[in-house]
């Protein structure tokens, strides 16, 4: 046999000569799914990395390649049937789909549940069902803030929030004066390490600019005011909806929304409707958004019959326009595609859905905006190649290495080797088969490669 075995990515080799060694896969049941290996088990496994074949690992072994084929035949029978055969020496990771699956996040277009998933029960989601900020980006909707909430080596040492800062001064964006508005802040750690870059980096702009957050969850604007408390000279609070911002026109010289359109509601739209429909025909929540496609012109030729429109994220164009000062810049990051209709991302107990940025687009130039439209990673000139933690290992640590020893669960973060390293302490060094890959490619905790970054530059005003 000249294939190569190799342990799917998310089997985890915990091997000490001087302990009980074991395989862990993610957990079954709720329970840790660890299987018990012997060491002779344990040095074939950990060579099991796609590479070498069977007669390959027997000369390292210095065993009989017999020998080796029964222990490989254990692993790959029932009832563990773990272990997996390439035809040709690996070169490349290629995720297993059965082993990743049950990681990502559930896409699909979801047509009927637009309709239930309104305005009214995204707002109560927001107000009422929030109930702690921490936990909310820790398992129920982790973003790439939250990932990348502590130094990171691919944003060259720094957090999301600082690198946002200092991206944005270095362009020129942060100057004497800025009125900073951040709409739905989350925890606000972005705004903390924002703030703090600008006080520790920029002292005499920090003096003279003003950061509000907007924000709809009472508990999230709790965190908020937390997180940022030693900035509160050049802080402020307010608690409304997006849509309904409580402030008049040109009252800020920066916006910044980082992952809250998907957020807004997005509503089914019908190829029939735009090309004929009546009135009469069309639902109710629907009509606001037929009126985006005529009055803005928006193309919709390459939709299916049916599809969904990012109607919150349009309005939210419109007041953006109005909040900002001319002259004034938006940055809005968000998960989507410059050309994908939205589908539907379920989370725990609500639905957000991606953004078709070229919609987006659309709209902001015939309001008037200049545009730049660039992938988040290049937006925020994250290193493409540091090495970073897959979720099929982070599961697997989180679901059965860690309560096995009793451990904590790993924060939910973007790891490098390193960060690892740090978190599991002596336990890292007996770990076979954790699986990194360069951050362009990984499919981890904060997977920057989906998002985008639409920055928005409203023109200085005409002399009149
Ligand atoms: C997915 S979270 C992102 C949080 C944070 N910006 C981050 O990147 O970690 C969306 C944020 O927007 C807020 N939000 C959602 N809808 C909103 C609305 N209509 N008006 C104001 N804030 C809203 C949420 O409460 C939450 O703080």
């Amino acid at each position: 046999m000249n294939h190569c075995p190799v342990l799917p990515p998310c089997m985890i080799l915990y091997y000490s000569p001087q302990e009980k060694s074991f395989l862990a896969g993610p957990a079954n049941d709720n329970q840790p799914a660890l299987i018990e290996v012997t060491n002779e088990e344990a040095h074939f496994l950990m060579l099991c990395d796609g590479n070498l074949t069977i007669s390959e690992i027997a000369a390292r072994l210095h065993r009989d390649e017999g020998d080796v084929k029964t222990i490989a035949t254990k692993f790959s029978g029932e009832p563990h049937a773990v272990l997996q055969f390439l035809e040709e020496e690996k070169n490349e990771y290629t995720p297993d789909p059965h082993t990743e699956i049950a990681y990502q996040i559930l896409n699909e277009l979801d047509s009927a549940n637009s309709y239930t998933n309104n305005i009214t029960q995204l707002h109560q989601y927001h107000t009422e069902t929030i109930s702690d900020a921490v936990e909310q980006f820790e398992s129920t909707e982790t973003t790439i803030a939250h990932a990348y909430s502590r130094p990171h080596p691919s944003l060259g040492g720094v957090s999301y929030g600082a690198k946002f800062a200092k991206e944005l001064s270095e362009i020129g964006l942060i100057d004497k004066g800025k009125a900073i508005l951040e709409i739905g802040g989350g925890t606000g750690y972005l705004a903390r390490d924002f703030l703090k870059y600008l006080k520790d980096n920029k002292p005499r702009t920090y003096k003279h600019i003003h950061y509000t957050m907007l924000e709809l969850s009472p508990v999230l604007i709790k965190s908020q005011k937390e997180q940022t408390a030693l900035h509160c000279p050049v802080i402020s609070h307010v608690t409304g909806d997006a849509l309904a911002a409580p402030f008049s026109s040109g009252t800020f010289s920066l916006i910044i929304a980082n992952e809250m359109i998907a957020d807004l509601p997005s509503v089914r739209m019908k190829k029939e409707w735009v090309d004929n429909g009546s009135a009469d025909q069309i639902p109710r929540e629907s009509l606001p958004a037929l009126k985006f496609i005529k009055n803005f012109n928006i193309p919709v030729d390459d939709a299916f019959p049916e599809f969904l429109v990012n109607l919150g994220a349009w309005q939210m164009m419109e007041k953006i326009y109005h909040l900002l000062s001319h002259g004034g810049t938006a940055v809005i990051i968000e998960y989507g595609s410059p050309c994908m209709y939205p589908v539907a991302v379920h989370l725990k107990e609500h639905t957000e859905y991606s953004i078709h940025f070229g919609h987006l687009e659309k709209i902001a130039n015939k309001l008037g905006f200049e545009t730049r439209l660039e992938g988040l990673a290049d937006f925020l000139k994250m290193d493409p190649d540091v090495q970073v933690l897959n979720s099929a290992s982070f599961g697997t640590l989180n679901q059965s290495i860690l309560p096995h020893f009793n451990m904590k669960p790993l924060p939910t973060l973007s790891f490098t080797p390193e960060m690892l390293g740090e978190f599991l302490g002596d336990l890292y060094h007996n770990l076979h088969n954790l699986q990194f890959h360069p951050l362009k490619e990984a499919a981890g905790p904060g997977n920057p490669s989906a998002f985008y970054a639409l920055t928005l530059f409203k023109r200085e005003a005409q002399p009149s």
